[in-house]
Formats: C-alpha cells, structure tokens, sequence
C-alpha cells in the first residue's frame, strides 16, 4: 500500500523544521517507516532556487517561481512518489503552496502560480503553521543577512497569503506560537487522527 504524503507549511520560522523532525520520530515510535524530505531540495534545482533568494545569481521573477516548480517537479517524480510507492510515510517541510504564498507576494500573477502548480500531486495531508509575524522576527538570528522577505510587513503579507491558501486547500491550520512541545503535540492529534494511530495501536492491545 502506497505511504502517505504530509506537508507541513508557514511563514519564516513558524517552525516547520523543528516540527517536521519532531513528526517524523513520533511516527517512527509508532513503526511507520518515515522519509523526511524538503523544498527547496539540496539537488542542484533547489541550489539555483537557493542562490537566487540569496541573491547570489539573478532570476527574473517568473523564471524563479518556475525553477521552485522544475524542482518540485524532479523531487516527486525521484524522491517523493518512489518512497511513496515503498510504502514510506513521506514528510515535506514546504510545498507548491510556499510558491503560491512568497510568489504571490512578490508580485506574480496568483491564477498564473496556480495553474503551474494546480497539476502538481496535491498532499495527503497538508498542515499550515500559523504565527504571529512579530514572533517570526523575533525567532530570527541576529546575524541573517538581509532576505528578500525580512520585514515585518512582507511577513504579514505571506502570513494572509498563507491563510487564504489554507482555505482553499484545505489546509488544517496549527497555532504555532506556543512552545516547542505545544505545537508539536497539536501536531501529532492532526496526524495520529489522520492516520488512524490510535486505533492501530488499541488493535494492538
Ligand atoms: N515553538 C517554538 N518556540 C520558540 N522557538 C521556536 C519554536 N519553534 C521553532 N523555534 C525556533 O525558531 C527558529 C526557526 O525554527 P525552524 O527552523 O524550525 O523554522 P522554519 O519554519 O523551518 O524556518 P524557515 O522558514 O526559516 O526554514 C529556530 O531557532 C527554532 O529553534
Ligand atoms: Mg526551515
């Protein structure tokens, strides 16, 4: 039986690595076999993605939010579907919808994003971070060079973007100020219920 795919989504520092790792060795301490993967990747698609948003190269606006999608392309079709289809349990920190979001926000066309993305696989289970954009800067370290989403008013902006994508796609929306463990055990709820864990677990018994 083909393995599950979750996405976990929010703005800068909503957590999402923290809490994806976290799920990731809850589901293991519930014997699923779990791959935790993210966007951009470390192959040479993400890097171009990631040295344009340092600026290190420079990628016009709609060329960039296409190399996001050339990679996510490469990462469902050699990463994302194969563990899929061995049954893994397959974990996302960012998806299509962070293109939606920062693309939008810097200014692209939002249907023009949507239909680049519409026929991507849509997640299994997609959970959207929800934090306060004063906590995001505060959460940053003090040494980030300047980013081309580090003000406040560009967070809050990707934070309402978040928030009608999460409508439209269903998202299960998390507050995610709260501490570490908090966040992580709202997490779990969403994802034991999903999975049907609990019930596996009192078969068990
Ligand atoms: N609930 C929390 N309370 C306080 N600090 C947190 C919490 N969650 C994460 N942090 C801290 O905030 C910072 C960003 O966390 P993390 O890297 O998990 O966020 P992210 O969403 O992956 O960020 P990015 O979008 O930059 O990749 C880290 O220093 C992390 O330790
Ligand atoms: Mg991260």
């Amino acid at each position: 039986m083909n393995g599950k795919f979750i996405v976990i989504e929010g703005i800068d520092n909503a957590g999402k690595g923290t809490q994806s790792t976290l799920l990731t060795q809850h589901l293991r301490e519930n014997g699923l076999k779990v791959v935790l993967t993210k966007e951009p990747t470390n192959g040479i698609l993400g890097g171009l993605s990631k040295a344009a948003l340092n600026k290190e190269i420079n990628i016009s606006g709609r060329a960039l939010q296409l190399l996001f999608c050339a990679d996510r392309a490469h990462h469902i079709e050699t990463e994302i579907e194969p563990m899929m289809s061995k049954g893994l349990t397959v974990i996302c920190d960012r998806y299509f919808f962070s293109t939606l979001a920062y693309g939008f926000v810097s200014g692209i066309n939002y249907k023009w994003l949507r239909s680049v993305n519409i026929n991507f696989r849509k997640p299994d289970l997609g959970i959207y971070l929800d934090l306060d954009p004063k906590v995001s800067l505060s959460r940053m370290p003090k040494q980030d060079g300047i980013q081309l989403f580090d003000t406040i008013q560009k967070i809050s902006k990707v934070r309402q973007a978040y928030i009608s994508i999460s409508k439209e796609f269903h998202l299960k929306k998390v507050d995610a100020n709260g501490s570490v463990s908090e966040v992580s055990q709202k997490i779990n709820k969403i994802v034991d219920k999903f999975l049907n864990i609990n019930e596996k677990k009192s078969y068990a018994n």
